[in-house]
């Protein structure tokens, strides 16, 4: 193999093709077998290098894999001229004379786009807007025509063809996000962009029972957990399915379930689901929401309602078992919203 960066085309290994993928993978598939670039466009955490690892994979050729980079130039992407050899000529007959002959032999070094384009890789471009649009710019003439040109090179004549199995996917996320440069329109119009979002709940599900091996009832508690967490405002954070699978993986470790009562499981929750670049009010109401819907969806008895509509006393094992906030240990309904012991059941 030419680079370290050549990865194999076996199959992509644990992928999980529920329907919801599967439109999406036979859609890219279709779009990349018809010679078009591809673009998986979407937040953090919605499977796009997952996904563009899987159509390189089906794709059956050898696949080339780059990170954008704040720091690429486009001699990174397509190789530059290096080093120069330096001779030496030590003058046999007239020992005096010592002459180095120093001769610029400027070597091509082969970069992981001019070797996809010319070798007929898969070359997986991802989270590319992170490099400045300029060290793109390579990419117009692969894209449009076909060609790679080689500003720098003698040997090669300028260019190179790209070979017919040449193909290219790329990721992206979106612009609002850090760290990321705008595309340029002229680089986008020639990829087809397809918008990726979070994975519907029951993918999600299989995602983390594939990842972790946990059972099929922790998974889903987890996942609910997780989206109704990602469904809750007034905090801002990025809630993906990264921090179930580091909560299943734990589970599994340790031969514990999902469950309420386990201070050990609310603790990780909390850990694993903490928000970062928050304010403490954030903070504080993003533990609480943790904790109820910890309680909500990981096995908590509702707290019942007697038939004079007042609401019973939580159950004792569950406030002992939480770790979250002095708030937390309030009693709280059905649908873990806290309880004002002061008003009558129908105000609620
Ligand atoms: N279809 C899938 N099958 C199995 N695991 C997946 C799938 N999609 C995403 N994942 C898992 O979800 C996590 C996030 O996916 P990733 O591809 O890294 O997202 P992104 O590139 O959009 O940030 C990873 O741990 C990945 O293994
Ligand atoms: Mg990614």
């Amino acid at each position: 193999m030419i680079d370290h960066s050549v990865i194999s085309t076996s199959q992509s290994e644990g992928f999980v093709e529920t329907p919801a993928v599967k439109k999406i993978v036979n859609r890219a598939l279709g779009y990349l077998q018809a010679g078009f670039a591809v673009h998986l466009c979407g937040p953090t955490g919605t499977g796009k290098t997952t996904l563009a690892m899987h159509l390189a994979n089906l794709m059956d050729q050898p696949v080339m894999l780059m990170y954008g980079d704040e720091e690429f130039k486009t001699s990174d992407l397509v190789g530059d001229k290096l080093g120069y050899s330096k001779r030496k000529l030590i003058d046999n007959f007239i020992h005096s004379v010592l002459k180095t002959e120093e001769d610029v032999m400027q070597r091509w070094v082969n970069n992981r786009l001019t070797t996809a384009v010319k070798e007929g890789f898969t070359l997986i471009y991802d989270e590319f807007n992170r490099s400045r649009p300029e060290a793109n710019n390579a990419l117009l003439s692969v894209l449009e025509e076909g060609i790679l040109s080689l500003p720098t090179s003698e040997e090669e004549g300028g260019y190179i063809k790209a070979h017919p199995n040449f193909r290219a996917i790329f990721t992206s996320n979106p612009e609002e996000y850090a760290g990321v440069h705008k595309t340029q329109d002229a680089l986008l119009d020639r990829m087809v962009t397809m918008h990726v979002d979070y994975f519907d709940e029951p993918t999600e599900t299989k995602i983390i029972q594939n990842r972790t091996g946990i059972a099929l009832e922790d998974a889903e508690r987890i996942i609910a957990l997780i989206r109704g967490f990602r469904n809750t405002n007034g905090i801002r954070k990025v809630t993906t399915i990264r921090p179930g699978i580091v909560i299943g993986s734990i589970l599994k470790q340790k031969g514990i379930t999902a469950d309420y009562k386990n201070p050990f499981f609310r603790e990780i929750c909390l850990d694993a689901l903490s928000v970062i670049r928050a304010t403490q009010e954030e903070l504080d109401l993003a533990r609480e929401t943790i904790c109820r819907l910890i309680d909500e969806h990981c096995g908590g008895k509702p707290f019942s309602t007697s038939t004079n509509g007042q609401s019973s006393q939580p159950q004792p094992e569950a406030d002992q078992s939480r770790a979250g906030t002095q708030k937390d240990l309030q009693p709280r309904d059905n649908k873990g919203r806290f309880i004002n012991l002061f008003l009558k059941g129908g105000e609620r």
